[in-house]
Protein backbone atom coordinates (compact mmCIF):
# COMPACT_ATOMS: atom_id res chain seq x y z
CA UNK A 1 0.00 0.00 0.00
CA UNK A 2 1.81 3.26 -0.84
CA UNK A 3 0.94 6.60 0.12
CA UNK A 4 1.71 9.01 -2.86
CA UNK A 5 -0.71 11.50 -3.32
CA UNK A 6 -2.16 14.42 -0.82
CA UNK A 7 -5.56 16.00 -0.65
CA UNK A 8 -5.91 19.51 0.94
CA UNK A 9 -8.45 20.99 2.57
CA UNK A 10 -9.68 24.52 3.26
CA UNK A 11 -11.08 25.10 6.46
CA UNK A 12 -13.24 28.25 7.46
CA UNK A 13 -10.68 30.65 8.41
CA UNK A 14 -8.48 29.56 5.38
CA UNK A 15 -6.27 27.46 6.65
CA UNK A 16 -5.23 24.73 4.45
CA UNK A 17 -4.48 21.77 5.74
CA UNK A 18 -2.74 19.02 3.96
CA UNK A 19 -3.86 15.02 3.97
CA UNK A 20 -2.15 12.34 2.60
CA UNK A 21 -4.07 9.91 0.39
CA UNK A 22 -3.85 5.95 0.49
CA UNK A 23 -4.47 3.87 -2.33
CA UNK A 24 -5.77 0.25 -1.44
CA UNK A 25 -4.35 -2.43 -3.62
CA UNK A 26 -7.37 -3.10 -5.62
CA UNK A 27 -6.88 0.95 -6.39
CA UNK A 28 -8.85 1.85 -3.84
CA UNK A 29 -8.09 5.75 -2.45
CA UNK A 30 -9.39 6.84 0.99
CA UNK A 31 -7.89 10.61 2.30
CA UNK A 32 -6.29 9.61 5.56
CA UNK A 33 -7.71 12.40 8.38
CA UNK A 34 -5.92 10.62 11.37
CA UNK A 35 -4.06 13.83 11.80
CA UNK A 36 -6.63 16.53 11.15
CA UNK A 37 -7.69 16.97 15.00
CA UNK A 38 -4.26 17.67 16.02
CA UNK A 39 -3.53 19.96 13.28
CA UNK A 40 -6.46 22.01 12.93
CA UNK A 41 -8.97 20.77 16.10
CA UNK A 42 -11.54 19.92 13.53
CA UNK A 43 -12.86 16.28 13.23
CA UNK A 44 -15.21 14.47 10.42
CA UNK A 45 -19.04 13.92 10.76
CA UNK A 46 -20.27 10.79 9.42
CA UNK A 47 -23.20 8.85 10.24
CA UNK A 48 -23.32 5.85 9.35
CA UNK A 49 -20.34 5.76 8.61
CA UNK A 50 -21.39 5.53 5.05
CA UNK A 51 -17.65 7.19 4.02
CA UNK A 52 -15.63 6.12 6.52
CA UNK A 53 -13.13 3.65 6.49
CA UNK A 54 -12.37 2.12 9.84
CA UNK A 55 -8.81 0.00 9.08
CA UNK A 56 -7.40 -1.52 6.32
CA UNK A 57 -7.82 -4.58 6.16
CA UNK A 58 -6.60 -7.46 3.78
CA UNK A 59 -8.95 -10.22 4.04
CA UNK A 60 -12.21 -9.33 2.16
CA UNK A 61 -12.42 -6.93 -1.28
CA UNK A 62 -15.74 -6.12 -2.61
CA UNK A 63 -16.98 -3.34 -5.40
CA UNK A 64 -20.69 -3.32 -5.03
CA UNK A 65 -20.66 -1.82 -8.44
CA UNK A 66 -19.66 -4.24 -10.17
CA UNK A 67 -20.66 -7.08 -8.30
CA UNK A 68 -17.33 -8.21 -6.96
CA UNK A 69 -16.66 -10.34 -3.70
CA UNK A 70 -12.97 -11.94 -3.00
CA UNK A 71 -11.97 -13.40 0.03
CA UNK A 72 -8.57 -13.15 0.62
CA UNK A 73 -8.46 -12.41 -3.25
CA UNK A 74 -10.14 -15.73 -4.34
CA UNK A 75 -13.21 -14.95 -6.39
CA UNK A 76 -16.50 -15.90 -3.97
CA UNK A 77 -18.02 -18.35 -7.20
CA UNK A 78 -14.64 -20.10 -6.96
CA UNK A 79 -14.68 -21.01 -3.48
CA UNK A 80 -18.62 -21.72 -3.47
CA UNK A 81 -18.27 -24.10 -6.50
CA UNK A 82 -14.58 -25.79 -5.54
CA UNK A 83 -14.15 -25.32 -1.49
CA UNK A 84 -15.76 -26.12 1.42
CA UNK A 85 -16.29 -24.14 4.69
CA UNK A 86 -13.70 -25.53 6.66
CA UNK A 87 -11.34 -24.34 3.93
CA UNK A 88 -12.70 -21.41 3.71
CA UNK A 89 -12.38 -20.47 7.15
CA UNK A 90 -8.78 -21.41 7.34
CA UNK A 91 -8.16 -19.56 4.09
CA UNK A 92 -10.17 -16.22 6.40
CA UNK A 93 -8.49 -16.92 9.51
CA UNK A 94 -4.73 -17.69 7.84
CA UNK A 95 -4.89 -15.36 4.72
CA UNK A 96 -3.54 -18.93 2.39
CA UNK A 97 -5.34 -21.86 0.86
CA UNK A 98 -4.03 -24.87 3.52
CA UNK A 99 -1.81 -27.27 2.07
CA UNK A 100 -2.91 -30.89 2.60
CA UNK A 101 -1.61 -31.37 5.87
CA UNK A 102 -2.40 -28.38 6.78
CA UNK A 103 -6.02 -28.37 5.83
CA UNK A 104 -5.83 -32.35 7.66
CA UNK A 105 -4.98 -30.98 11.14
CA UNK A 106 -7.20 -28.22 11.11
CA UNK A 107 -10.56 -30.23 10.46
CA UNK A 108 -9.13 -32.99 12.81
CA UNK A 109 -8.55 -30.20 15.53
CA UNK A 110 -12.41 -28.86 14.77
CA UNK A 111 -13.78 -32.53 15.12
CA UNK A 112 -11.71 -32.82 18.81
CA UNK A 113 -13.53 -30.10 20.23
CA UNK A 114 -16.62 -30.43 18.79
CA UNK A 115 -18.28 -30.99 22.71
CA UNK A 116 -18.93 -28.23 24.96
CA UNK A 117 -18.39 -28.57 28.64
CA UNK A 118 -21.01 -30.82 30.42
CA UNK A 119 -22.07 -27.99 32.90
CA UNK A 120 -22.94 -25.64 29.87
CA UNK A 121 -26.04 -28.12 29.22
CA UNK A 122 -27.76 -26.87 32.35
CA UNK A 123 -27.95 -23.34 30.74
CA UNK A 124 -29.94 -24.55 28.01
CA UNK A 125 -32.18 -25.96 30.66
CA UNK A 126 -32.78 -22.93 32.26
CA UNK A 127 -34.05 -20.74 29.35
CA UNK A 128 -37.56 -21.03 28.72
CA UNK A 129 -38.32 -23.03 26.11
CA UNK A 130 -39.66 -19.71 23.96
CA UNK A 131 -36.56 -18.13 24.08
CA UNK A 132 -35.17 -16.44 20.40
CA UNK A 133 -32.27 -18.83 19.81
CA UNK A 134 -30.01 -15.62 18.88
CA UNK A 135 -30.28 -15.04 23.04
CA UNK A 136 -29.34 -18.31 23.67
CA UNK A 137 -26.24 -18.66 21.03
CA UNK A 138 -24.85 -15.31 22.45
CA UNK A 139 -25.01 -16.01 26.40
CA UNK A 140 -23.57 -19.21 25.49
CA UNK A 141 -20.80 -17.86 23.80
CA UNK A 142 -19.92 -15.80 26.15
CA UNK A 143 -20.01 -18.18 28.72
CA UNK A 144 -16.99 -20.11 26.64
CA UNK A 145 -14.67 -17.44 28.10
CA UNK A 146 -15.76 -18.52 31.95
CA UNK A 147 -15.22 -22.27 30.62
CA UNK A 148 -11.40 -21.15 29.29
CA UNK A 149 -10.63 -18.23 31.58
CA UNK A 150 -6.92 -18.74 29.87
CA UNK A 151 -8.72 -16.66 27.07
CA UNK A 152 -8.97 -13.81 29.17
CA UNK A 153 -4.94 -13.38 29.59
CA UNK A 154 -3.79 -10.90 26.22
CA UNK A 155 -0.27 -13.43 25.98
CA UNK A 156 -2.56 -16.39 25.49
CA UNK A 157 -2.39 -18.66 22.51
CA UNK A 158 -5.28 -17.41 20.89
CA UNK A 159 -5.12 -20.42 18.07
CA UNK A 160 -6.76 -22.76 20.59
CA UNK A 161 -9.58 -20.49 21.21
CA UNK A 162 -9.98 -20.05 17.36
CA UNK A 163 -10.99 -23.95 16.76
CA UNK A 164 -12.94 -24.23 20.26
CA UNK A 165 -15.11 -21.44 18.83
CA UNK A 166 -15.03 -22.78 15.25
CA UNK A 167 -16.25 -26.16 16.17
CA UNK A 168 -18.52 -25.52 19.12
CA UNK A 169 -20.52 -22.47 17.94
CA UNK A 170 -21.89 -25.60 15.57
CA UNK A 171 -22.68 -27.48 18.24
CA UNK A 172 -24.57 -24.74 20.84
CA UNK A 173 -26.57 -23.65 17.49
CA UNK A 174 -28.10 -27.09 17.04
CA UNK A 175 -28.43 -27.74 20.93
CA UNK A 176 -30.50 -24.41 21.25
CA UNK A 177 -32.41 -25.63 18.42
CA UNK A 178 -33.43 -29.06 19.94
CA UNK A 179 -33.79 -27.13 22.94
CA UNK A 180 -36.78 -25.52 21.20
CA UNK A 181 -38.20 -28.24 20.13
CA UNK A 182 -37.84 -30.08 23.12
CA UNK A 183 -36.05 -33.38 21.35
CA UNK A 184 -32.87 -34.94 23.31
CA UNK A 185 -29.60 -33.21 22.58
CA UNK A 186 -27.88 -34.97 19.81
CA UNK A 187 -23.84 -34.86 20.64
CA UNK A 188 -21.66 -34.55 17.86
CA UNK A 189 -20.06 -37.64 16.19
CA UNK A 190 -16.51 -37.60 14.71
CA UNK A 191 -16.68 -39.33 11.19
CA UNK A 192 -18.75 -36.60 9.98
CA UNK A 193 -17.88 -33.49 8.57
CA UNK A 194 -17.71 -30.18 10.23
CA UNK A 195 -21.58 -29.35 8.06
CA UNK A 196 -22.37 -33.07 7.96
CA UNK A 197 -22.17 -32.99 11.58
CA UNK A 198 -24.31 -30.25 12.41
CA UNK A 199 -26.77 -31.21 10.22
CA UNK A 200 -26.85 -34.88 12.28
CA UNK A 201 -27.17 -32.54 15.88
CA UNK A 202 -30.03 -30.84 14.40
CA UNK A 203 -31.95 -33.45 12.54
CA UNK A 204 -30.89 -36.74 14.16
CA UNK A 205 -32.80 -38.34 17.18
CA UNK A 206 -31.41 -40.77 19.35
CA UNK A 207 -34.29 -43.16 18.30
CA UNK A 208 -33.41 -44.02 14.79
CA UNK A 209 -30.66 -43.82 12.76
CA UNK A 210 -29.85 -40.54 10.63
CA UNK A 211 -27.59 -40.15 7.50
CA UNK A 212 -26.78 -37.24 5.75
CA UNK A 213 -27.13 -36.27 2.45
CA UNK A 214 -24.58 -34.91 0.68
CA UNK A 215 -26.89 -32.84 -1.64
CA UNK A 216 -28.08 -30.65 1.95
CA UNK A 217 -24.40 -31.11 2.86
CA UNK A 218 -22.98 -29.47 0.28
CA UNK A 219 -25.73 -26.66 0.02
CA UNK A 220 -25.28 -25.72 3.91
CA UNK A 221 -21.44 -25.73 3.16
CA UNK A 222 -22.22 -23.28 0.06
CA UNK A 223 -24.27 -21.35 2.26
CA UNK A 224 -22.11 -20.58 5.08
CA UNK A 225 -19.19 -19.46 1.98
CA UNK A 226 -21.15 -17.21 1.24
CA UNK A 227 -22.05 -15.31 4.61
CA UNK A 228 -18.34 -16.16 5.69
CA UNK A 229 -17.21 -12.59 5.77
CA UNK A 230 -18.45 -8.97 4.44
CA UNK A 231 -15.67 -6.71 5.46
CA UNK A 232 -16.40 -4.04 7.89
CA UNK A 233 -20.29 -4.74 8.16
CA UNK A 234 -22.19 -3.74 11.57
CA UNK A 235 -21.15 -7.13 13.27
CA UNK A 236 -17.65 -7.46 12.27
CA UNK A 237 -17.02 -3.86 13.02
CA UNK A 238 -18.65 -4.30 16.71
CA UNK A 239 -15.92 -7.42 17.12
CA UNK A 240 -13.59 -5.27 15.82
CA UNK A 241 -14.74 -2.36 18.15
CA UNK A 242 -15.26 -4.79 21.62
CA UNK A 243 -11.63 -6.66 20.87
CA UNK A 244 -9.87 -3.29 20.40
CA UNK A 245 -10.66 -2.54 24.03
CA UNK A 246 -9.08 -6.15 24.51
CA UNK A 247 -11.87 -7.79 25.07
CA UNK A 248 -11.26 -11.76 24.94
CA UNK A 249 -12.18 -13.18 21.87
CA UNK A 250 -15.47 -15.29 22.95
CA UNK A 251 -16.84 -11.86 24.35
CA UNK A 252 -15.97 -9.65 20.94
CA UNK A 253 -17.86 -12.70 19.32
CA UNK A 254 -20.47 -12.71 21.42
CA UNK A 255 -21.08 -9.03 20.60
CA UNK A 256 -21.05 -9.66 16.80
CA UNK A 257 -23.43 -12.21 17.32
CA UNK A 258 -25.88 -9.89 18.88
CA UNK A 259 -24.86 -6.76 16.28
CA UNK A 260 -26.00 -9.39 13.63
CA UNK A 261 -29.22 -9.98 15.16
CA UNK A 262 -31.34 -6.83 14.21
CA UNK A 263 -33.57 -7.15 11.32
CA UNK A 264 -31.57 -4.52 9.38
CA UNK A 265 -28.37 -6.82 9.45
CA UNK A 266 -28.80 -10.26 9.92
CA UNK A 267 -32.75 -10.53 10.04
CA UNK A 268 -33.42 -9.70 6.68
CA UNK A 269 -33.70 -13.22 5.42
CA UNK A 270 -36.60 -13.91 7.83
CA UNK A 271 -37.84 -10.82 6.51
CA UNK A 272 -38.29 -12.28 3.01
CA UNK A 273 -39.63 -15.35 4.09
CA UNK A 274 -42.31 -13.56 6.64
CA UNK A 275 -43.03 -11.06 3.59
CA UNK A 276 -43.92 -13.84 1.07
CA UNK A 277 -45.93 -15.95 3.14
CA UNK A 278 -47.89 -12.49 4.37
CA UNK A 279 -48.44 -12.59 0.11
CA UNK A 280 -49.40 -15.72 0.48
CA UNK A 281 -52.40 -15.48 3.34
CA UNK A 282 -53.56 -12.11 2.25
CA UNK A 283 -54.39 -13.52 -1.35
CA UNK A 284 -53.34 -10.40 -3.05
CA UNK A 285 -51.50 -11.14 -6.24
CA UNK A 286 -47.91 -10.64 -6.33
CA UNK A 287 -48.15 -7.82 -9.13
CA UNK A 288 -50.57 -5.95 -6.48
CA UNK A 289 -47.77 -6.39 -4.00
CA UNK A 290 -44.98 -4.79 -6.37
CA UNK A 291 -47.73 -1.94 -7.19
CA UNK A 292 -47.76 -1.40 -3.57
CA UNK A 293 -44.35 -1.50 -3.02
CA UNK A 294 -43.68 1.26 -6.15
CA UNK A 295 -46.15 3.37 -4.21
CA UNK A 296 -44.54 3.06 -0.74
CA UNK A 297 -48.05 2.09 0.43
CA UNK A 298 -47.40 1.52 4.26
CA UNK A 299 -43.65 1.52 3.17
CA UNK A 300 -43.58 -1.55 1.81
CA UNK A 301 -40.92 -2.87 0.93
CA UNK A 302 -39.22 -5.99 -1.61
CA UNK A 303 -37.57 -7.52 1.17
CA UNK A 304 -34.66 -9.26 -0.09
CA UNK A 305 -34.28 -6.62 -2.72
CA UNK A 306 -31.51 -3.60 -2.53
CA UNK A 307 -28.22 -3.44 -1.02
CA UNK A 308 -25.95 -0.83 0.33
CA UNK A 309 -22.84 -1.66 -1.39
CA UNK A 310 -24.04 -3.81 -4.30
CA UNK A 311 -25.37 -1.73 -6.94
CA UNK A 312 -25.48 -3.77 -9.98
CA UNK A 313 -26.12 -7.03 -8.47
CA UNK A 314 -25.05 -9.07 -5.37
CA UNK A 315 -22.55 -12.08 -6.38
CA UNK A 316 -24.03 -14.37 -3.54
CA UNK A 317 -27.81 -14.12 -4.93
CA UNK A 318 -26.70 -15.63 -8.26
CA UNK A 319 -25.41 -18.67 -6.53
CA UNK A 320 -27.99 -19.28 -4.35
CA UNK A 321 -30.77 -19.00 -7.23
CA UNK A 322 -28.89 -21.76 -8.58
CA UNK A 323 -28.58 -23.34 -5.25
CA UNK A 324 -32.30 -22.84 -4.43
CA UNK A 325 -33.33 -24.68 -7.63
CA UNK A 326 -31.33 -27.81 -7.15
CA UNK A 327 -32.06 -28.18 -3.27
CA UNK A 328 -35.86 -27.90 -4.08
CA UNK A 329 -35.57 -30.02 -6.70
CA UNK A 330 -33.25 -33.08 -4.80
CA UNK A 331 -36.18 -32.73 -2.04
CA UNK A 332 -38.89 -33.09 -3.98
CA UNK A 333 -40.29 -30.06 -2.21
CA UNK A 334 -42.58 -27.82 -4.05
CA UNK A 335 -42.62 -24.73 -2.61
CA UNK A 336 -45.66 -22.14 -3.30
CA UNK A 337 -42.96 -19.42 -1.72
CA UNK A 338 -40.71 -19.82 -4.41
CA UNK A 339 -42.66 -19.44 -6.60
CA UNK A 340 -44.11 -16.14 -5.89
CA UNK A 341 -40.61 -15.35 -5.14
CA UNK A 342 -39.45 -16.26 -8.53
CA UNK A 343 -41.94 -14.52 -10.58
CA UNK A 344 -41.72 -11.22 -8.60
CA UNK A 345 -38.09 -10.79 -9.15
CA UNK A 346 -38.93 -11.27 -12.76
CA UNK A 347 -41.26 -8.45 -12.92
CA UNK A 348 -39.23 -6.56 -10.65
CA UNK A 349 -35.80 -6.96 -12.65
CA UNK A 350 -37.65 -5.39 -15.88
CA UNK A 351 -39.13 -2.50 -13.52
CA UNK A 352 -37.76 0.78 -13.86
CA UNK A 353 -39.10 1.28 -10.36
CA UNK A 354 -36.29 -1.30 -9.16
CA UNK A 355 -34.21 -0.80 -12.56
CA UNK A 356 -33.78 3.11 -11.94
CA UNK A 357 -32.95 3.00 -8.05
CA UNK A 358 -30.39 -0.24 -8.95
CA UNK A 359 -32.17 -2.69 -6.69
CA UNK A 360 -31.26 -6.29 -7.42
CA UNK A 361 -32.05 -9.82 -5.51
CA UNK A 362 -29.86 -9.55 -2.28
CA UNK A 363 -28.17 -12.80 -0.39
CA UNK A 364 -31.47 -12.98 1.49
CA UNK A 365 -33.46 -13.00 -1.12
CA UNK A 366 -33.60 -16.72 -1.64
CA UNK A 367 -31.60 -17.81 1.18
CA UNK A 368 -34.41 -18.27 3.67
CA UNK A 369 -36.17 -20.55 0.69
CA UNK A 370 -33.08 -23.08 0.83
CA UNK A 371 -33.64 -23.05 4.46
CA UNK A 372 -36.56 -23.60 4.65
CA UNK A 373 -36.52 -26.71 3.00
CA UNK A 374 -33.91 -27.98 4.66
CA UNK A 375 -35.79 -27.89 7.27
CA UNK A 376 -34.27 -25.23 9.72
CA UNK A 377 -37.40 -23.45 11.43
CA UNK A 378 -37.59 -19.34 10.52
CA UNK A 379 -35.70 -18.08 13.92
CA UNK A 380 -32.93 -20.01 13.06
CA UNK A 381 -31.92 -17.83 9.98
CA UNK A 382 -29.69 -15.59 11.38
CA UNK A 383 -28.24 -18.30 13.77
CA UNK A 384 -27.39 -20.06 10.61
CA UNK A 385 -25.80 -16.65 9.32
CA UNK A 386 -23.91 -16.13 12.65
CA UNK A 387 -22.23 -19.35 11.97
CA UNK A 388 -21.60 -18.78 8.41
CA UNK A 389 -20.06 -15.21 9.31
CA UNK A 390 -17.79 -16.35 12.86
CA UNK A 391 -15.13 -17.01 10.62
CA UNK A 392 -14.72 -13.71 9.28
CA UNK A 393 -15.54 -11.90 12.56
CA UNK A 394 -12.12 -14.24 13.75
CA UNK A 395 -10.43 -13.04 10.77
CA UNK A 396 -10.81 -9.17 11.74
CA UNK A 397 -10.69 -10.01 15.50
CA UNK A 398 -7.09 -11.17 14.72
CA UNK A 399 -6.06 -8.95 12.40
CA UNK A 400 -6.71 -6.41 14.78
CA UNK A 401 -4.96 -7.57 17.75
CA UNK A 402 -1.97 -8.37 15.54
CA UNK A 403 -2.13 -4.97 14.11
CA UNK A 404 0.78 -2.58 15.92
CA UNK A 405 -1.00 0.44 14.42
CA UNK A 406 -4.25 -1.30 16.52
CA UNK A 407 -5.92 1.53 18.97
CA UNK A 408 -8.79 1.15 20.67
CA UNK A 409 -11.85 2.32 18.89
CA UNK A 410 -13.59 5.84 20.05
CA UNK A 411 -15.48 7.83 17.78
CA UNK A 412 -15.77 11.28 18.71
CA UNK A 413 -19.03 13.43 18.38
CA UNK A 414 -20.86 16.84 17.58
CA UNK A 415 -21.93 17.95 21.01
CA UNK A 416 -25.73 19.56 20.40
CA UNK A 417 -27.15 19.76 24.04
CA UNK A 418 -27.45 22.22 26.60
CA UNK A 419 -24.70 24.82 26.94
CA UNK A 420 -23.11 25.37 30.76
CA UNK A 421 -26.59 25.65 33.31
CA UNK A 422 -25.91 25.18 37.10
CA UNK A 423 -27.52 23.03 39.44
CA UNK A 424 -30.71 24.25 40.72
CA UNK A 425 -32.00 22.83 44.15
CA UNK A 426 -35.24 20.90 44.35
CA UNK A 427 -37.71 23.07 45.49
CA UNK A 428 -36.54 25.98 43.60
CA UNK A 429 -36.95 24.00 39.81
N1 LIG B 1 -38.00 -2.21 -2.02
C1 LIG B 1 -38.51 -1.06 -2.52
N2 LIG B 1 -37.83 0.10 -2.56
C2 LIG B 1 -36.57 0.09 -2.08
C3 LIG B 1 -35.98 -1.07 -1.56
C4 LIG B 1 -36.73 -2.27 -1.55
N3 LIG B 1 -36.23 -3.41 -1.06
N4 LIG B 1 -34.72 -0.81 -1.15
C5 LIG B 1 -34.54 0.50 -1.41
N5 LIG B 1 -35.64 1.04 -1.97
C6 LIG B 1 -35.81 2.41 -2.44
C7 LIG B 1 -36.02 3.36 -1.25
O1 LIG B 1 -37.38 3.53 -0.95
C8 LIG B 1 -35.36 4.62 -1.76
O2 LIG B 1 -36.27 5.22 -2.65
P1 LIG B 1 -36.31 6.85 -2.81
O3 LIG B 1 -35.03 7.19 -3.49
O4 LIG B 1 -37.52 7.08 -3.64
O5 LIG B 1 -36.42 7.40 -1.42
C9 LIG B 1 -34.19 4.13 -2.61
O6 LIG B 1 -34.57 2.79 -3.03
C10 LIG B 1 -32.87 4.02 -1.82
O7 LIG B 1 -33.12 3.28 -0.64
P2 LIG B 1 -32.24 3.40 0.68
O8 LIG B 1 -32.99 2.78 1.79
O9 LIG B 1 -31.81 4.82 0.85
O10 LIG B 1 -30.98 2.55 0.27
P3 LIG B 1 -29.89 1.97 1.27
O11 LIG B 1 -28.70 1.67 0.44
O12 LIG B 1 -29.70 2.84 2.45
O13 LIG B 1 -30.59 0.63 1.80
C11 LIG B 1 -31.23 -1.61 2.12
C12 LIG B 1 -30.20 -0.64 1.50
C13 LIG B 1 -31.41 -1.29 3.61
C14 LIG B 1 -30.67 -3.02 2.01
C15 LIG B 1 -32.55 -1.47 1.36
O14 LIG B 1 -32.38 -1.74 0.00
C16 LIG B 1 -33.66 -2.36 1.95
O15 LIG B 1 -34.34 -1.96 2.90
N6 LIG B 1 -33.83 -3.60 1.38
C17 LIG B 1 -34.81 -4.51 1.92
C18 LIG B 1 -34.25 -5.20 3.16
C19 LIG B 1 -33.21 -6.25 2.83
O16 LIG B 1 -33.38 -7.06 1.94
N7 LIG B 1 -32.09 -6.21 3.58
C20 LIG B 1 -31.01 -7.18 3.40
C21 LIG B 1 -29.76 -6.54 2.91
S1 LIG B 1 -28.52 -7.77 2.61
C22 LIG B 1 -27.84 -8.11 4.11
O17 LIG B 1 -27.89 -7.35 5.04
C23 LIG B 1 -27.16 -9.39 4.30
Amino acid sequence: MAEKQEAKLTLPDGKEVKLPVIVGTEDEHAVDISKLRAESGYITLDTGFMNTGSTKSAITYLDGEQGILRYRGYPIEELAEKSNFVEVSYLLINGKLPTERERKDFGTNLTRHSLIHEDMHNFFAGFPPTSHPMAVISAMVTSLSAYYPDSLDRDTDVSIHITRLLSKLRTIAAFAYKKSIGQPLMYPKNSLNYCGNFLHMMFAVPSEDYEVSPILEKAVNQLLILHADHEQNCSTSTVRMVGSSGANLYASIAAGILALWGPLHGGANQAVIEMLEGIQKSGISYKQFLEDVKSKKDNTRLMGFGHRVYKNFDPRAKILKKMCDEVLAHLGVNDPLLDIAKSMEEVALKDDYFISKKLYPNVDFYSGIIYRALGIPTNMFTVMFALGRLPGWIAHWKEMVEDKDTKIGRPRQIYTGDKLRHYVPIDQR
